[in-house]
């Protein structure tokens, strides 16, 4: 671990933005069409990729092309879309990667998106890298996590988010690579693969942070599409991956905020409002137990419907 890694010190959770992750589109940097298309979709969350939709000979091109169409759209379109604005990058141990880095420090996106994180240091040395190019803090880090040893080390990588100084915000499940690496088959209900999702739920909410599900790779079929969307708001994700426009509505419903839960969440707020509940740790609402901690989830969930569009 690098000098800066302070993750043994106990301080309280950074602040994070809290921000609607149900759809969070892929989009390939070289692909123009798709490229003008994205903004005007209703995906919460644009990741622009240099990194496995590209070919190695056109990762130079792909980035150019990136910045070109960003320089053009910032900040006015982009602003106007209310999107995240999301870039993966190449590993820095390739040899894009810090070409890649640069490129994003100048376009300023909402986060960089680091591809095979197996460890905390595969963070600490882009954060360091951030810090050293006088990066302001508003540009955040998310992680893939898709390798196995970033499955068996998945716990100790969200911990990193409890370092002073740490941008890192989200985890995103790489599905595929993940299926690669290891030799399970995709299936229906994905079987094997669940128990390593589970995980990075499971750290990421440990730590505080946001965790998206992977793709579904066949944009043609929407009933394994929807099935696998639920299953994946069952596992306790944020959002999904998604790499068709055409799998945006679904994911977006599946993953919003129902109104009979924002109603809830609103009482809750309004009872602990109260005079006489200025002082309670914990109070009974329509014959339910409701504690400090579900206030804390309530006005999360408010702030969150408040930036949802329809
Ligand atoms: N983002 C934005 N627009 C997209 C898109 C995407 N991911 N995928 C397709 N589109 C657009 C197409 O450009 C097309 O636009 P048009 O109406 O202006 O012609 C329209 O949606 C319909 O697309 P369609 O013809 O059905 O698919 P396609 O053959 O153009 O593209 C893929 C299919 C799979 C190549 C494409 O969806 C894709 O590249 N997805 C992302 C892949 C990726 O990034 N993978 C890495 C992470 S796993
Ligand atoms: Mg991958």
């Amino acid at each position: 671990m690098s000098d800066k890694d302070l993750s043994n010190i106990q301080i309280p959770e950074a602040v994070r933005p809290v921000r609607p992750r149900r759809s969070v589109l892929y989009v390939p940097a070289n692909n123009s069409r798709a490229l003008e298309k994205s903004l005007t979709l209703s995906s919460d969350v644009i990741i622009y990729d240099l990194e496995d939709a590209i070919l190695p000979s056109q990762k130079a091109e792909a980035r150019e092309t990136l910045r070109a169409f960003l320089k053009d759209k910032f900040p006015s379109d982009v602003k106007s879309s209310a999107k995240e604005i999301i870039i993966r990058i190449n590993s820095l141990s390739s040899e894009w990667g810090s070409e890649d880095l640069l490129a994003a420090r100048a376009i300023m996106p909402s986060a960089v998106l680091l591809p095979k994180v197996s460890e905390a240091d595969d963070i600490i040395e882009v954060n360091d890298a951030l810090v050293e190019m006088d990066t302001p803090p508003e540009l955040r880090l998310w992680a893939m996590i898709e390798t196995p040893r970033g499955i068996l080390n998945v716990a100790s990588i969200a911990r990193y988010a409890r370092t002073p100084g740490t941008r890192l915000d989200c985890f995103v499940a790489g599905t595929n690579d993940l299926i690669k690496e290891t030799g399970v088959k995709p299936q229906v209900g994905r079987p094997y693969l669940s128990n390593w999702l589970s995980q990075i739920v499971l750290s990421a909410r440990a730590y505080g942070l946001d965790v998206i599900d992977g793709v579904y790779n066949d944009f043609r079929d929407a009933e394994g599409f929807e099935r696998e969307t639920l299953d994946g708001r069952a596992m306790g994700f944020d959002g999904k991956s998604l790499i068709h426009p055409n799998q945006i509505d679904f994911a977006n419903e599946a993953f919003g905020i129902e109104a009979s839960a924002l109603e809830e969440a609103q009482d809750i707020i309004a009872a602990f409002a109260k005079v006489e509940n200025a002082d309670a740790g914990v109070i009974q609402l329509n014959g339910k137990m409701v504690e400090r901690l579900h206030l804390e989830m309530a006005e999360k969930l408010v702030e969150k419907s408040k930036l949802i569009k329809e």
